[in-house]
């Protein structure tokens, strides 16, 4: 079913994991094992994300905190920059996101902070064609943005910077 939140932004929403076709619920599955392995003993706000390339093959991340706080990291480039150091030849054709804490359940979709959807666009960009972002919690609706330009418009952009 697709949607406009209140946001504008066009999303499929699936009203559970289980509603979803099966590649994308084996890759949320794979974003909710991987966020068990985050490091955030600071907010205690533990982030999975997994990714899916053109080849099938799913490569993970997960939030890793630091007590000088600006310098922890968010899961989802974890995982997008593992995928582009490793298999920079391939393209991505997914990514889920899903968290868990432990002073609250978390019962909606877990939406990718600015500076990872700029992050993830640059990708996008590089590989011109869109990454589908799957969005979940531990629990209840799970949303699916066809693309980072849906839930980033009019990012920053200045190919110029490339110099070429
Ligand atoms: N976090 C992510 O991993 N992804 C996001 O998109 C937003 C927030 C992490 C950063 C920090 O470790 C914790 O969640 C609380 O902000």
């Amino acid at each position: 079913m697709a949607k406009k939140l209140k946001h504008n932004i066009e999303l499929t929403v699936y009203s559970s994991l289980d509603d979803l076709p099966s590649k994308d619920k084996e890759l949320v599955l794979r974003a909710k094992e991987v966020s068990k392995k985050a490091y955030a003993p600071y907010s205690q706000f533990y982030v999975g994300a997994a990714i899916r390339l053109d080849s099938d093959e799913i490569v993970e991340g997960s939030n890793q905190e630091n007590m000088a706080y600006p310098s922890g990291m968010c899961a989802e480039r974890v995982a997008i920059y593992y995928a582009n150091s490793h298999h920079s030849d391939q393209k991505i054709e997914s990514i889920a996101v899903t968290a868990f804490a432990k002073r609250f359940d978390v019962t909606h979709p877990v939406s990718p902070c600015g500076a990872c959807r700029q992050s993830m666009a640059e990708y996008e960009l590089k590989q011109n064609q869109p990454i589908r972002l799957l969005m979940t919690g531990e629990s209840g609706e799970v949303y699916i943005a066809e693309s980072i330009e849906t839930v980033l418009p009019f990012m920053f952009n200045e190919i110029e910077l490339k110099n070429e």
